[in-house]
């Protein structure tokens, strides 16, 4: 039995799986990551671009890069990695989808139970009243603000130095810490509290796969890695099921 062969395998026996996905699986849609080559920090210091600080200080450079960002998300669609956890889903008792990723893409393409624990680049929260709301335009002002009370709009996502909402990240650590099969997809494993998760399902006695272009920090313990790219991988993951 090759490793596609055993994950999937793996995949067919368990009726709770849980799926923490990165910026690679939204790569073949077009998206950048973060890290590696072509990554959006190659280019960009997180301190100036994704922080409260940074924000605080010069709040249209970070707008600028958000503007950017969502009108390159904008054009981009779901791949076949997305369409694979959709049919995924469907076939499994209990499933959650945990992703780092703000481009909603995963939502786009049809999948349901999500927690997308690092926010929104569609969702715009007032820095002044905490009010959030779902925005899509393209066309927005340099500085956007508040319909309800004029404060400055910031995208609601999570900068680096901040916290995650807690009870979606209670929600995800329940679903890791209570699932028989964790798929990591396209993370590189690094940033916490995300990263942790695929340990905490591994602890609980969860079998990890993980499907990346390279090894990552968790590759030495899962239970199977899957090199390749995810939009390739995922559909022959699933197709068995
Ligand atoms: P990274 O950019 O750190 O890592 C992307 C991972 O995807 C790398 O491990 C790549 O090897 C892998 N990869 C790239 N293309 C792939 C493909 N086609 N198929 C499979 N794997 C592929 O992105 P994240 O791990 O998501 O946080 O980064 C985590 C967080 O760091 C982000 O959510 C963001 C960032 O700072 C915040 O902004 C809070």
């Amino acid at each position: 039995m090759d490793d596609l062969e055993r994950a999937q395998d793996i995949l067919a026996r368990a009726e709770r799986i849980t799926v923490l996905t990165g910026a690679g699986i939204s790569a073949e849609s077009g998206v950048p990551t973060f890290r590696g080559a072509g990554g959006l920090w190659e280019n960009h210091r997180p301190e100036e671009l994704a922080t409260p600080q940074a924000f605080a200080r010069d709040p249209e450079l970070v707008w600028r890069w958000y503007h950017w960002r969502r009108g390159l998300i904008a054009r981009c669609r779901p791949n076949p990695a997305h369409r694979a956890l959709v049919a995924l889903e469907r076939c499994t008792p209990r499933f959650t989808l945990i992703t780092q990723n703000v481009d909603g893409l995963h939502q786009a393409a049809g999948s349901r139970q999500v927690l997308p624990i690092h926010g929104s680049i569609w969702h715009l929260r007032c820095t002044a009243c905490g009010t959030v709301r779902e925005d899509r335009r393209l066309d927005l002002p340099a500085l956007p603000t508040c319909d309800d009370c004029g404060g400055l709009l910031r995208p609601d996502v999570v900068w680096f130095g901040e916290s995650l909402d807690p009870e979606l990240l209670q929600r995800a650590w329940q679903a890791a810490h209570q699932a028989e099969v964790m798929l990591v997809v396209g993370t590189s494993a690094v940033v916490q509290p995300a990263a942790g998760l695929a340990q905490v399902a591994h602890e609980a006695g969860a079998a990890v796969i993980e499907v990346n272009l390279e090894p990552t920090p968790n590759s030495g313990w899962v239970e199977v890695v899957l090199l390749g790219k995810a939009g390739e991988i995922l559909p022959r993951l699933v197709e068995a099921l």
